[in-house]
């Protein structure tokens, strides 16, 4: 079966759609009394293939941790699911790694399924169907490039077979509450009764350990952070420049999150021509860039239940630093 990809408006950073919705949402955030700019706009190619590096540091232990869970519990997670045919859709599939050991287990069972990998990167999208269809031939691969909320609308029309839902990764930890109940709420909706979600969700742990995570010796994380101000430079027209600020990444107990930021170096206004503005920067002044919320167990199934899921299994690994919870739509 041929591999192929398909970008879903507005997934395109080289579309004029994406163009202008990059602008407003910058335009919005740089407005904000706090600055702030999505962590979607950090997985351009070069923010993607930062975040491959990171998935590789030793003190990025999430990938680590995940991969571990797979390997030990795939057998489980895919005895859970069943034989029947399935539709097996990945929000936010980044380079895919952690799937294939997913993907395999499918095969050696001889499952019927598709693989659909959504993500807002056109290059990790094309990169891992490309990859996909010279590993296993005979998987049907259709690869969307999307954001997360349209893709969970693309998959309220699919109801030929099973979902399996994958969002790996911890991604759900980037939404606030409100918008992981949001977002959690809409693919609920959009699926049928007896789909599945695996969602992996990072745990709270001691806070050296998280810091050092989001704090890398190698500085990849601060470039993967700065590589923001680059890409303001390059598709925007933005006169930042990098050197006057610094990442700084911290975990707040009281928040339940690691906050990210770029924080300036002096007082500064930065012009941005595809704005027509210039914004103010005071010293030490923040732009948040991600939040990372972590979870305790109990959060896993209260936000379960909340949303109409039932949890079929934790898996956890040898640490328990992380967690993948198989849910099940429950709608009668
Ligand atoms: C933290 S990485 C995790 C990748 C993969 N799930 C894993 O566990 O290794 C987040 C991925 O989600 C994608 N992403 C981020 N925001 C998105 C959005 N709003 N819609 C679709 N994809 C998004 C990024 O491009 C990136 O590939």
């Amino acid at each position: 079966m041929k591999s192929t990809y398909q970008v879903l408006s507005p997934g395109d950073i080289r579309s004029a759609r994406e163009h202008d919705e990059f602008a407003s949402d910058l335009l919005f955030g740089l407005s904000q009394p706090v600055k702030e700019i999505s962590s979607k706009y950090l997985y351009d190619d070069a923010g993607s293939q930062l975040f491959c590096r990171i998935m590789e540091l030793p003190e990025y232990y999430p990938t680590r941790c995940e991969t571990e869970i797979l390997l030990r519990h795939g057998p489980a997670i895919v005895e859970s699911v069943g034989d029947a045919r399935l539709n097996l859709v990945e929000m936010g599939a980044g380079d895919g790694t952690k799937t294939r050991i997913l993907i395999n287990q499918l095969r050696g069972r001889h499952v019927d399924f598709r693989y659909v990998p959504i993500d807002i990167s056109e290059s990790a999208v094309s990169e891992l169907c490309t990859e996909l269809v010279q590993e296993c031939p005979e998987v049907a691969v259709k690869g969307l490039v999307s954001d997360y909320f349209v893709g969970v609308d693309w998959l309220s029309h699919q109801n030929a077979a099973r979902n399996l839902i994958l969002f790996l990764g911890s991604n759900i930890g980037n939404f606030d509450p409100t918008r992981q109940v949001h977002f959690l709420t809409d693919l609920w909706n959009a699926l049928n009764h007896g789909d599945y979600l695996l969602i992996g969700m990072d745990l709270k742990k001691a806070p050296e350990i998280i810091n050092q995570a989001y704090n890398d010796r190698q500085g990849v994380t601060a470039a993967f952070n700065k590589n923001l101000l680059h890409r303001i430079n390059r598709d925007l027209g933005g006169d930042f420049d990098p050197d006057q600020f610094v990442y700084y990444s911290a975990w707040d107990p009281f928040a339940g999150a690691v906050k990210s930021c770029l924080l300036s170096k002096a007082p500064q206004s930065v012009y941005i021509d595809g704005l027509c503005r210039s914004f103010d920067f005071a010293l030490w002044e923040p732009i948040h860039t991600e939040s990372s919320y972590k979870f305790s167990v109990a959060d896993v199934h209260k936000k379960a239940r909340h949303i109409g899921f039932e949890v079929v299994e934790n898996f956890f690994d040898a640490r328990h630093y992380f967690v993948d919870s198989l849910w099940r739509v429950v709608k009668e």
